[in-house]
């Protein structure tokens, strides 16, 4: 019969790989709930008109990265490409802004593009969302980026450059704009197709292009921090300062204008040259006007995401480092000896004790190969002869000592265990 095999640009976490995925997610609950984040878990799909009108029309994702279908009646549905617009969806829905003036919120999970694959780039792939909203004050502007960076360090991942750039306000942005569009107008030859129409829709778009040709042509173009007002420019001034406190080096680049149209103010990105050509391992960038026009009250926000696949590709941390050992092998011969082991094996599992036994190997020596190589902590040996004189052979695997052992007494075999363990779980 024919394979059935994943979808393209879907990739499969498997054991070997998961144990660094969930290392990572721990470390990120314990950094994001000291920083006071909470977490909220929202759908993966949503109504089609909410990225729309939250990312923007004339963004790649929505012009032909979403995955949008209709349902059975005639409701436009789509899986996320992302998760803020998804957040302020529920925060707006929950009214959460009446009961917390500032809502610090945290999410794990999918999202979908349908890009074209390649290194790093998937089109299921993976973030940590971290949202703040209620406050427009640049001392969280610099939380997050220090937020971020202070996570990426505690899971060991090096060479990183954090990058920013703010992105002015419906006050000085249409001038930067009309300018920009001036600049580029003549121009217009050397722009990709998406570029050339965007150039009368979204100039800013065009400073998101991958295209060589489009890339080329913004090499010299003008730059917002020249039209930014006064409030933009105390608000990026402050942000800097604030970075400046904790000493993180970064780099203000004034090309970068990210991939979502919600942004206002602040936007930053952490780039790894390690990456490739998909090089930014987390971004994000205040959005001050999203939740209004999501339909919610005039309650600014700022937020980051960081993916996951990219983190994890990062991140030394050996998996198999992460894997565990058990603490206790049982090696069965006999009918009557693996009725004990089946029993004696999920005893101690339940006590917290992570339990092997073999299914497959029969003979006493290649279920000591097997412990051995599992690298388990003990060995209970139990053939029929001795489990026929309630007693069993409790092997030290380190120090290669087997004591004798009566098998009316699990307890004691647990607490042998937990004593040479250390106390609380064994895994
Ligand atoms: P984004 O820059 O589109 O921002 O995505 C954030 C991160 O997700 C990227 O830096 C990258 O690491 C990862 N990523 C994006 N697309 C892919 C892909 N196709 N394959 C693998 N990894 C990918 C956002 O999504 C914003 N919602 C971030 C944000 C939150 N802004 C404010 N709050």
């Amino acid at each position: 019969m024919e394979k059935i095999t994943a979808v393209r640009g879907f990739k499969d976490i498997m054991p070997g790989e998961s144990e660094k995925w969930q290392y990572i997610e721990t470390v990120a609950r314990d950094i994001f709930a000291s920083f006071g984040f909470q977490e909220i878990r929202v759908p993966i799909l949503e109504k089609t008109d909410l990225f729309r009108r939250g990312i923007g029309e004339t963004t790649d994702i929505i012009e032909k990265e979403m995955y949008t279908f209709t349902d059975r009646g005639d409701e436009s549905l789509s899986l996320r490409p992302e998760a803020t617009a998804s957040v302020i969806r529920a925060y707006i829905e929950h009214s959460l802004h009446q009961t917390e003036p500032v809502s610090k919120l945290f999410t794990i999970g999918p999202m979908f593009r349908r890009e074209r694959p390649q290194k790093g780039r998937f089109r299921q792939f993976h973030q940590i969302n971290a949202e703040v909203l209620g406050t427009e004050d640049p001392a969280i502007d610099a939380e997050l980026m220090l937020l971020v960076v202070h996570f990426l360090k505690s899971v060991e991942v090096e060479e990183i450059e954090l990058q920013i750039n703010t992105l002015g306000c419906p006050k000085c942005r249409p001038q930067f704009r009309a300018r920009i569009q001036e600049y580029l107008l003549e121009k217009e030859p050397e722009l990709c197709g998406d570029c050339a129409r965007r150039l009368r829709t979204n100039p800013l778009r065009i400073f998101d292009c991958k295209v060589d040709s489009c890339r080329k042509a913004i090499e010299s173009a003008p730059e917002l921090l020249d039209d930014m007002c006064p409030e933009c420019r105390g608000h990026f001034e402050k942000v800097k300062e604030y970075i400046g406190i904790f000493d993180i080096p970064f780099k203000v680049n004034p090309k970068m204008v990210r991939g979502l149209d919600y942004y206002t103010r602040t936007a930053f990105e952490v780039v790894s040259k390690s990456l490739g050509s998909q090089n930014a391992v987390a971004g994000g960038g205040r959005y001050d006007n999203l939740v209004r026009e999501l339909g919610g009250p005039d309650v600014p926000g700022i937020g980051f995401a960081i993916g996951l696949e990219r983190l994890a590709s990062l991140a030394p941390k050996d998996p198999r480092e992460l894997v565990g050992r058990p603490g206790l092998f049982i090696a069965a011969l006999g009918d009557v000896a693996r009725f004990w082991a089946f029993t004696l094996c999920n005893y101690f599992r339940m006590l917290g004790i992570r339990t092997e036994l073999s299914h497959y190997e029969k003979s006493l020596k290649s279920q000591m190969k097997r412990s051995d190589k599992m690298g388990s902590r003990f060995t209970l040996i139990l053939g029929d002869k001795e489990v026929a004189e309630k007693k069993a052979g409790l092997r030290d695997m380190e120090s290669g000592v087997q004591e004798e052992i009566s098998l009316e007494n699990f307890d004691r075999i647990a607490e042998i265990i937990f004593n040479k363990m250390g106390e609380g779980k064994i895994v």
